[in-house]
């Protein structure tokens, strides 16, 4: 299972990737607009340092716009993916892109017919969005799991990134579901790998570690 974290945020992904835990980074207009740096020179400077793919959206909503935009975005960096949305105009310009080796992830996915209409114009990855699934009543692990049992059947290479991460068993249960990837934001990064027993554990044993060291003094 791949991690990707789903960020602008230089400082985060550097932080998170010594760790060696990053596989790779999402962006979407809205997390470029928190950073208020220029787009190119952000998404530049990820795709500089991280070794796997460094995800860039399109904002035209024409194919053509789209497929201009896609060109520009991906001559940024040989890992830099070009994020385009789930319309109609965004699965013609998938399958332009497709035709020119240009990789793409079909993003805002909420439906395994939608997923399967962008892995068949030759999306490279899709983003199914969990968390806002769930925000509406609708179970976004079960769709990320079904997508999964759908890529697998028809044999599509096209990488599942479950997005949309609100919390720790969301993570989890993308675990069990077999999706190729998990994007999670930063907020929730140290949330993987904390546990406050692992914490109440570790103070236990330094004071028991104090007392004992005291007594040898003693002996
Ligand atoms: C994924 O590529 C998106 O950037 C992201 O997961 C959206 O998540 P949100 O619903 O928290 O905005």
């Amino acid at each position: 299972m791949k991690f990707f974290l789903d960020t602008a945020n230089v400082e985060e992904i550097r932080r998170i990737n010594e760790l060696g835990l990053v596989d790779g980074v999402t962006t979407n207009p809205t997390l470029i607009s928190k950073e208020g740096r220029p787009f190119k020179e952000v998404i530049q400077e990820i795709a500089g340092f991280i070794d796997g793919p460094v995800n860039a959206e399109v904002v035209g909503l024409k194919s053509e716009d789209m497929v201009k935009e896609g060109r520009e975005l991906a001559s940024w960096g040989s890992n830099v993916i070009v994020k385009v949305p789930m319309t109609e105009e965004g699965l013609k310009a998938v399958h332009t892109l497709a035709q020119e080796n240009i990789k793409t992830n079909v993003t805002l996915v909420f439906t395994i017919a939608q997923g399967l209409m962008a892995a068949k114009a030759g999306a490279s990855f899709i983003s199914p969005f969990i968390g806002r699934l769930d925000d509406i009543g609708k179970d976004g692990l079960e769709l990320v799991s079904k997508l999964k049992q759908v890529m697998s059947m028809y044999g599509y290479d096209t990488e599942i990134i479950a997005a949309s991460i609100r919390h720790l068993p969301h993570l989890e249960g993308i675990a069990l579901s077999g999706a190729d990837i998990a994007t999670i934001p930063g907020s929730i990064f140290p949330k993987l790998w904390s546990h406050p027993l692992t914490d109440k554990g570790i103070e236990g044993f330094l004071k028991d570690w104090e007392n004992y060291e005291k007594n040898q003094e003693e002996v």
